[in-house]
């Protein structure tokens, strides 16, 4: 049984409890790779050919005229040998209420069916969203399990919730 954490992460500018902050690393990394020593399972990062921009307020205009358009931005690479996979770990953050879409891009070139999914959002307030209905739709053909929502805020301390759901 071998297992994949597909994720989308952006490190730069992003918005904590009231306050914009710089990091070196995004949210949803510090998830994928924490999840990745628990389980053993390989990391691949989905990166956009046009990354979003390192200033906040630049990229939410960018992800929701991506996510208005019903855009799918080119992604540098997808997973070779996704066959051999039979659970796939999607792992992203919270934009404007569903995965971002370059995380769409990637589901949906990809094949998933008979494979276990199980979603991860990392968000600032709203949860999962509709992703869980989104990665349905994206996945065809799999069965996706019940997904986690982790406060992007939090995600140094999440080990306890993380093991759990894992
Ligand atoms: C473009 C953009 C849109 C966002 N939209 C939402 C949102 O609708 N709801 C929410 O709770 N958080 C939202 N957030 C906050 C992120 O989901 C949260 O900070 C997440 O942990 C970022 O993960 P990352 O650092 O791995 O990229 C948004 C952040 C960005 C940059």
């Amino acid at each position: 049984m071998a297992a994949l954490i597909l994720y989308y992460s952006r490190a730069a500018e992003n918005y904590f409890g009231g306050s914009l902050k710089y990091i070196d690393k995004g949210n949803t990394e510090v998830v994928a790779e924490k999840a990745a020593k628990i389980t053993g399972a390989e990391l691949f990062k989905v990166e956009p050919v046009t990354p979003y921009s390192d200033d906040y307020n630049t990229c939410i205009n960018e992800a929701k005229r991506d996510l208005n358009a019903g855009a799918r931005p080119e992604v540098r690479a997808l997973p070779d040998d996704f066959d051999k996979y039979d659970t796939v770990i999607l792992m992203y953050p919270n934009y404007w209420g569903t995965m971002p879409m370059p995380m769409f891009t990637a589901l949906e070139g990809l094949d998933f069916t008979g494979k276990t999914v199980c979603p991860l959002c990392t968000h600032e307030g709203s949860g999962l969203g509709r992703s869980e209905v989104d990665v349905k739709k994206c996945c065809k053909g799999a069965d996706v399990k019940r997904g986690l929502a982790i406060r992007g805020s939090s995600v140094y301390d999440c080990d306890d919730m993380l093991k759990g759901w894992l």
